[in-house]
């Protein structure tokens, strides 16, 4: 179906939207995989839920589906490197990446603020998305440190309003 809203013009209005970011990871069948995202998000208090969106076109999406279980690894102010790393397609993105199994097996990312287990609950179309629900299994709060940034296609960093 053609859209009346020009993608630039839906591009430009998207960046303005800022957000932390988050690595998802997961051990899958032939090693560890991940993907940075912007579209985390809390979705439930009870039951407990978080929710994200892989592109149609991510090769991590499918290992981590694979997996049925993941970690969602809240980045903080200085990890903006390794989101970039987890930002690129291809290559062994856990390579001089620091990092140990959770209790559900998926890999908590050394220096993350925060970390959500989860099992993988539901998934629904979303375009040229996947709207992933999780149903966390464990959360802890791991750092006390100011979180990554991402607005206007640019990492930020946190200034009181
Ligand atoms: C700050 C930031 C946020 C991103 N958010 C998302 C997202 O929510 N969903 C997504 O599919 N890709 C997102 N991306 C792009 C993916 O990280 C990128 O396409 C990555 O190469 C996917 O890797 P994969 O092919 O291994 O899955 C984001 C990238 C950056 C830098």
């Amino acid at each position: 179906m053609s859209s009346t809203v020009a993608s630039d013009t839906f591009r430009e209005a998207a960046a303005a939207f800022g957000t932390g970011v988050a690595v998802i990871t997961a051990e899958g069948a032939a090693g560890p995989a991940g993907l940075a995202v912007q579209s985390f998000a809390s979705l439930s208090l009870d039951p407990p839920y978080v929710t994200f969106s892989p592109a149609r076109t991510s090769t991590s999406w499918p290992l981590i589906r694979a997996a049925g279980r993941f970690a969602v690894n809240v980045l903080a102010h200085d990890q903006a490197a390794l989101s970039r790393r987890f930002a690129t397609s291809g290559g062994d993105k856990f390579d001089g990446t620091e990092w140990a199994p959770g209790e559900n097996g998926a890999p908590v990312l050394a220096g993350a603020l925060a970390c959500f287990e989860a099992e993988l609950e539901d998934e629904l179309p979303g375009g040229d998305h996947t709207i992933v629900i999780g149903r966390v299994t464990r959360a802890v709060a791991l750092r006390d440190a100011e979180p990554l940034l991402y607005f206007r296609r640019a990492y930020r960093r946190l200034v009181p309003a």
